[in-house]
């Protein structure tokens, strides 16, 4: 049997296996993104607060620098994101001198964003988050109210696949959220992209985001998700994906390191996840942790805070876990 040190080695057949940097981690984890990786996701880089603060005024320079890094060492990218109710500065929604932005006014923003940013970007880009997040947690109504709802209409999601088809036509165009697995968050996002597939509006796929825990949500509740999805005939992507050592609202802040409980059931977890992913592989294009190493996360502190967390396959020195060993084992 092959002895393989590498991950995305070790998933060659099956499918892409990506990271999200940010500026400190693709320093600090250098020798690991180049050795297991061969996608990678800006974390913050390249919405919109980042590439353009100001209108008219794009900073595409830190971005510009993960993307030569990830060229220099053969990895590719997913872009992320283009259109979110998040991290897109006050001045897109405004109008000038106090006035009510137009439906037009915002469509030509959004069309000159996304041109834009995707023509800028060349290789090693292969796919796009284009619309994040816009559909609704609670209650019955599909999509959330945010300003592009509001100013444009529902069809905003629309025209963004529209301008980023016309920018780009070679790079697969996703549509991405979270709480994806849970059933009445799967069926809305469900009915969006079906919808969006009937009307022909130019869609390729859907990120499951899998922000997740020990033991939520169910193995069952991500099968039936990812059933459901590919049953559009799109392509998937985990795009986000850590496993919390903390369900959502645990609130203990005490631990300095994991136990040896939680990082057992971690293990478990990751093995019963991955084994699902290779399952359905001929659907899923990537599989992207939302971080390296347990150095760094984003939950560090959220939705709690000085509650720290490690999610990941790789400890805070860098070494593998028994997740690690676990998702590498199997015939
Ligand atoms: O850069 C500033 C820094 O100058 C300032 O001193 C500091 C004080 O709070 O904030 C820093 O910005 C933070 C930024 O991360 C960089 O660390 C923001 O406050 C913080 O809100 C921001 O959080 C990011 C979050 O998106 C914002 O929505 C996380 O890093 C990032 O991991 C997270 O990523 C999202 C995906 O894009 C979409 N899906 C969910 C996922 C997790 O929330």
């Amino acid at each position: 049997m092959t002895n393989y040190l590498s991950l995305k080695d070790r998933y060659a057949d099956y499918f892409r296996i990506g990271a999200a940097v940010n500026q400190e981690t693709i320093l600090t984890e250098e020798e690991l993104l180049k050795q297991h990786f061969n996608s990678l996701t800006a974390e913050n880089e390249m919405k919109f607060e980042h590439l353009q603060p100001k209108e008219g005024i794009f900073t595409f320079e830190k971005a510009d620098q993960m993307a030569s890094f990830a060229k220099e060492n053969q990895i590719e990218m997913r872009g992320h994101t283009l259109v979110w109710h998040n991290q897109t500065p006050q001045w897109v929604f405004e109008g000038n001198k106090g006035s009510l932005l137009t439906r037009q006014q915002l469509l030509n923003r959004m069309e000159s964003h996304i041109k834009t940013v995707m023509t800028h970007f060349k290789d090693p880009f292969y796919t796009w988050d284009v619309v994040n997040e816009a559909v609704e947690d609670r209650g019955s109504q599909l999509l959330r109210s945010s300003p592009w709802s509001t100013i444009i209409g529902d069809d905003f999601i629309d025209h963004a696949f529209y301008f980023a088809k016309e920018a780009r036509p070679d790079v697969k165009l996703y549509y991405n959220d979270y709480n994806e697995s849970s059933p009445v968050k799967r069926e809305k996002i469900y009915q969006l992209v079906k919808s969006l597939v009937e009307r022909d509006v130019p869609i390729d796929g859907i990120g499951l985001q899998c922000h997740w825990s020990l033991d939520t949500p169910a193995i069952d509740d991500i099968r039936q998700a990812i059933e459901r999805y590919a049953s559009l005939g799109l392509s998937l992507e985990i795009t986000e994906m850590d496993v919390s050592v903390f369900e959502f609202e645990n609130h203990r802040t005490d631990l300095t390191q994991a136990t040896k409980e939680m990082l057992d059931k971690q293990a478990a977890r990751y093995d019963q996840i991955f084994s699902l992913f290779r399952e359905y592989h001929q659907h899923i294009d990537t599989v992207t942790f939302w971080g390296v190493s347990d150095r760094y996360t984003w939950l560090n502190d959220f939705p709690v805070e000085n509650r720290k967390n490690w999610p990941f396959i790789f400890d805070e020195k860098g070494q593998a876990k028994e997740s690690f060993k676990k998702i590498m084992t199997f015939k």
